[in-house]
């Protein structure tokens, strides 16, 4: 999977290449002819025999783009009988090649006489994604140059003054990245509960199916229904490398499982969760296909208040009353960064009314994300962490870690804490004493409870 992040800069016609597309300024129905372009290009002669150290000379000057060999054959009455194409932008006389890389090619009988220039026609098929679009879209404007690739799907966030230019980004896109088959432009931020999002297609097909890799795990799913972000594949690898065989994971807002299935597939008993029908289901899909052990995985389809002060609760109750003997540790993921610190306050009491204070003896580890906008995002992350839970969790926070940079001034932060025994037999309880869910809503919820 590529991705590169998204960033902008400005282009101002100073700054254009010579060797680009020329009269393609504002295109809006991509005309692949318009890309057609003659241009003389320095050329350098030389025998077979020498070729290969005299490319290795000439390497930082050769003309490399897409469907273009700067190698070839010359006529073979010549007495030279190969030749290669420099960059025009590098080489436009003798002198432009470095001195010591003159003297190397001197030796072996190439001079000033063997340099010269040839007319070379390039067209559409030389040119890459990011040359046509700085050849095409308005100048003095940002330009998106990057892209996220999900499966086989690329998806764009094209700001207002580039909808115009969608269809040509789109199949210039489709036709120069070979593993994509469907283009998508994000039509409005993530807010919904599902954080996934509505989108476009610009170009292709109107496939969302998409199969990715992460952490040597399968993950299938319909990317218009689910969250998936390809730039968290390295956040659930730091977790993963906190969790040991046999531990157990509550993954809260599991999604479809980048968390859960390869803590499962590494022996650590996993309880996920999430609240989207379709989450849930190819969670179940993904848990299937990854042949992740069924003893040690549990899916369910609650709200995330349900499954902290019943499935988690559940458990902690069970381990203490049975007097378990475990070592390992409890992790809990909690990432829904726009609210899962509103959460927090369910473990607080949790276990008040259980007479298990002395049993209790267990590590567990909370990994709750949150998004930062001032300057100080470590503090405000630690002040958003406290204010939810309304305990000072200060000498129970171990990290505080920026995972990314979500925009200018928005900070994906992630709190890792203790939930020690003190929060949960504080005196003071949040869960509200309601029916637990009925045993059918670790498959199909049948109510939501409100979360908060
Ligand atoms: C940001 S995504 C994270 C998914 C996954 N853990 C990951 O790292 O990619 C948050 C997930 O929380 C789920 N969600 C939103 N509100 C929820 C709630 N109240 N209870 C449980 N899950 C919820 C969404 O459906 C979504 O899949």
């Amino acid at each position: 999977m590529s991705i590169f992040r998204e960033f902008f800069r400005k282009m101002s016609s100073s700054s254009q290449p010579s060797l680009a597309p020329v009269g393609v300024r504002g295109m809006k129905v991509l005309d692949r002819e318009k890309f057609l372009r003659n241009i003389q290009v320095p050329v350098l002669y030389l025998k077979e025999e020498n070729l290969s150290i005299i490319f290795k000379q000439c390497r930082p000057y050769i003309l490399k783009i897409e469907n273009f060999k700067p190698i070839m054959d010359l006529q073979a009455n010549s007495s030279f009988n190969k030749c290669i194409y420099l960059h025009p932008e590098k080489v436009t006389q003798w002198k432009d090649i470095d001195e010591e890389s003159r003297n190397v090619l001197q030796q072996f009988g190439v001079t000033e006489k063997n340099l010269t220039s040839e007319e070379v026609q390039l067209g559409y098929e030389n040119w890459s994604y990011d040359t046509i679009f700085k050849a095409v879209l308005p100048e003095d404007e940002e330009v998106i140059s990057g892209y996220s690739q999900i499966g086989h799907i690329i998806h764009l966030n094209l700001r207002e003054h580039l909808l115009e230019y969608r269809q040509v980004i789109g199949q210039v896109l489709l036709d120069k990245i070979k593993t994509c088959r469907t283009v998508v432009n994000k039509s409005n931020i993530i807010d919904n509960t599902y954080r996934n999002f509505s989108m476009e297609v610009i170009a292709g097909k109107e496939d969302y199916l998409v199969s990715v890799k992460e952490n040597r795990c399968k993950f299938e799913f319909d990317f218009s229904k689910v969250y998936w972000n390809p730039r968290l594949g390295k956040e659930h690898e730091r977790i993963l490398g906190f969790l040991k065989p046999g531990d157990v994971l509550f993954d809260v807002f599991c999604g479809v499982g980048p968390f859960s299935i390869p803590a499962a597939k590494r022996k650590c008993t996993v309880y996920a969760n999430d609240l989207n029908p379709d989450s849930f289901k190819w969670l179940k899909h993904n848990a299937e296909i990854n042949k992740v052990d069924k003893r040690l995985f549990q899916p369910y389809n609650l709200d995330g208040k349900d499954f902290i002060c019943y499935v988690f609760k559940d458990h902690l109750t069970k381990l203490c009353k049975r007097n378990t003997q475990f070592s390992g540790k409890i992790h809990v993921t909690m990432n829904l960064p726009a609210m899962a610190v509103k959460f927090l306050k369910n473990f607080k009491g949790l276990l008040k009314d259980e007479e298990l204070t002395d049993k209790f003896n267990y590590d567990i580890v909370v990994y709750v994300y949150c998004f930062a906008i001032g300057d100080d995002s470590v503090a405000e992350a630690r002040q958003m962490v406290n204010e939810n839970m309304k305990f000072d969790l200060s000498s129970f926070i171990t990290d505080i870690f920026d995972v990314r940079n979500v925009s200018p001034k928005k900070e994906m932060m992630r709190v890792t804490f203790n939930l020690t025994k003190q929060i949960l037999f504080d005196g003071h309880k949040s869960c509200a004493p309601v029916e637990p869910p009925a045993k059918k809503t670790r498959t199909t919820p049948q109510t939501t409870m409100t979360a908060l």
